[in-house]
């Protein structure tokens, strides 16, 4: 146990960074969201870091207005790790891709290629889209959640299966025989469900490390069964050490139902560094982004109604009077207890929303030091076997994270000095796999 070390993902964003308002940041790129040499460069950086990898989070739809905030999912997450992967060496590239708006043999086909051509660098983050917005854009409604759930199943079955259905000798390339593959390794799968069904086999042979790593996110008890079948990663979003050692003895002892050693499963929950000098600067530097939120008037009534009281915008430079705090109380929402700690300390609201209470994953407003002291709290209380990084803004972000975060890491003996090997399964110590 004392040299288990952290595993790293660097999220991609929007080529902003987490927060709405990133765009607007002075030295911002306000055109971040197509510049594909900014998302190589955060990559590289991350890379020279050794984070273990890069992953994009995505959902086939645009799912806000966006006449004041940049769209959450602009590029397509396969298409931006390729050209990600030709600019890069050692980096894992971690794609989302739906397992309800798709046909498994084009993302068995897709992934693959990405794997191949990365030298096994590839991940696929699996997750049952339930959009409403997303299903109409196929012309669908979203299925109910059994039907989702068993779809995902058979989705991510027939894909290894796909993976899988060449030998992983079958390619002989003898120039001097003319024999190219050998077609007794290359089998279809005729696998059929109950909703998909997929022939095969692929026309592409395994990659250096047979097949991408599969990851998962979300998605209640249906989603740990899927996490504890298949998934070697998981993306997850508790707030605290008590709800994270939950969650991921939830998840270990779903996989170890199912048969598998629960240390090939790695929970990651996300991360919100927001780093300066000093934790004034970076408290500073959350109220600059939230100035710059198109909605802060309806954070304040949110944070309200987190703690059960109404606050109003008038009154967001004021402590919440102690005659309405009295009525205060904790909520069914995990992140109350926080709200409640801040403001009964007499923070204004602005400061209490700079804390960044309201976002969906912890955020940490303070020093490289007190971003490490909080990551090495919850590795070392079990709480997860590592972090999915999501900067709050991107352009400095990356950097800051990795050449000031990432080296305190390391000297405390946490993170681990350069890549265990080439490929991404080696990068995170999980089992060679191929085929089902
Ligand atoms: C941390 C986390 C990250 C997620 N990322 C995505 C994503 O990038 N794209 C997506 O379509 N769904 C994503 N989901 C949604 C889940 O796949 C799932 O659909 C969601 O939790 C709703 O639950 P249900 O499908 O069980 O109804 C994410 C969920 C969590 C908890």
């Amino acid at each position: 146990m004392n040299n288990r070390q952290m595993q790293l993902v660097m999220q991609m964003g929007a080529g902003y960074g987490l927060d709405q308002g990133a765009w607007r940041m002075p030295g911002a790129d306000p055109a971040a969201l197509t510049d594909m040499d900014l998302y190589v460069e955060f990559a590289r950086i991350a890379e020279r870091g050794k984070i273990q990898m890069v992953f994009i989070a995505d959902a086939p739809v645009l799912n806000a207005d966006i006449s004041f905030q940049p769209p959450t999912y602009p590029l397509e997450p396969l298409l931006a790790l390729t050209a990600i992967a030709r600019a890069t060496e050692r980096i894992g590239l971690v794609a989302t891709v739906s397992t309800t708006f798709n046909h498994p043999y084009n993302v068995a086909r897709q992934l693959k290629a990405l794997d191949i051509l990365s030298h096994g660098r590839a991940g696929w983050n699996a997750v049952t889209t339930s959009t409403a917005l997303a299903a109409l854009n196929f012309g669908e409604e979203v299925p109910d959640r059994r039907e989702r759930y068993e779809r995902a199943h058979e989705f991510i079955q027939l894909v290894e299966a796909l993976w899988g259905s060449w030998g992983e000798d079958a390619l002989v390339l003898d120039q001097t025989t003319g024999i190219f593959a050998n077609m007794d390794k290359i089998k279809p799968i005729h696998l059929s469900g109950k909703y998909l069904s997929s022939r095969g086999p692929l026309p592409i042979p395994p990659s250096e490390q047979g097949q991408p790593v599969i990851f998962q996110a979300g998605g209640g008890n249906e989603g740990l069964d899927l996490a504890g079948k298949y998934a070697s990663g998981v993306y997850a979003n508790p707030y605290d050490i008590p709800g994270a050692k939950a969650y991921r003895q939830m998840v270990r002892s779903r996989a170890q139902r199912f048969g598998r050693n629960p240390d090939d499963i790695k929970i990651l929950p996300g991360l919100i560094p927001s780093i300066a000098s000093t934790e004034r600067e970076a408290l500073n530097r959350r109220k600059q982004l939230d100035q710059y939120l198109a909605d802060l008037e309806g954070r304040v009534s949110y944070l309200g109604a987190m703690i059960g009281i109404p606050l109003s915008y008038r009154d967001i430079d004021q402590p919440i009077p102690g005659e309405l705090l009295r009525h205060a109380h904790m909520t069914q929402d995990p992140r109350s207890e926080r709200v409640l700690q801040l403001a009964l300390k007499g923070l204004t609201v602005r400061d209490i929303l700079a804390h960044g209470v309201i976002n969906y994953h912890p955020v940490i407003t303070g020093t490289p030091e007190q971003v490490a002291d909080f990551m090495e709290e919850w590795f070392l209380a079990e709480a997860c076997d590592g972090f999915a990084i999501q900067p709050d803004i991107s352009f400095d972000g990356v950097a800051v994270f990795v050449d000031e975060v990432v080296p305190i890491l390391q000297k405390r003996g946490l993170f681990h000095q350069e890549y265990e090997g080439a490929t991404l399964r080696e990068h995170m110590g999980v089992p060679y796999k191929y085929g089902r």
